[in-house]
């Protein structure tokens, strides 16, 4: 049983308030492809997907006086994972999400992208931060079009219950077969 679930992060006035700038589309995708992903290579499902729906909640607004986005300049000064990593860890804490998990997936979001570091993280990531790189790049568009995808509230809810419901019957598979090796 986990403490805190997909969509209670969603409606979380902060998650609303964030993922707003970064594309609901894109999360929600996002966390999609990273259970896929995550499932595919023994990964934890839970972890994978809450980093995922929220890797990019640290996106600061990126347009300049004339309401555009100068994409190139936003990507050289960009350090939305740093600030992604610390807003999660604080949602999930608030939420009731067990400390090791928040911990987990807070770390994921800080070291999905090394686009802010000055040296690349090929080779040095652990899978569940692997994961959230692939399932990030698999919905990613030039020019971050991603950004800009709609969905409607209503339907990033169905769709995160959805998933919700396939991580907990992954879970309930995992304690009972640990059972029998206990
Ligand atoms: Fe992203």
């Amino acid at each position: 049983m986990r403490n805190v679930n997909l969509v209670d992060i969603f409606k979380h006035h902060i998650t609303r308030k964030y993922l707003r700038r970064s594309g609901v589309h894109h999360a929600v995708t996002a966390a999609q492809y990273a259970f896929e992903i995550a499932v595919d290579k023994g990964v934890h499902v839970d972890h994978a997907a809450k980093a995922a729906l929220l890797h990019d909640i640290g996106h600061y607004e990126w347009y300049n006086n004339e309401g555009e986005w100068d994409y190139d300049e936003y990507r050289q000064n960009d350090i939305h994972a740093i600030k992604g990593a610390e807003r999660a860890h604080k949602l999930l804490i608030r939420l009731g999400e067990d400390r090791v998990a928040a911990k987990e997936i807070s770390v994921a979001i800080l070291l999905h992208t090394d686009s802010y570091l000055p040296f690349s993280l090929e080779g040095m990531q652990t899978p569940l931060q692997e994961v959230i790189t692939q399932a990030d790049n698999k919905d990613e568009q030039p020019k971050g079009l991603h950004h800009y995808k709609q969905m409607e509230v209503s339907a990033a809810i169905q769709e995160l219950h959805k998933l919700d419901q396939q991580i907990d019957a992954i879970l309930a598979k995992e304690t009972v077969s640990n059972k029998f090796i206990g």
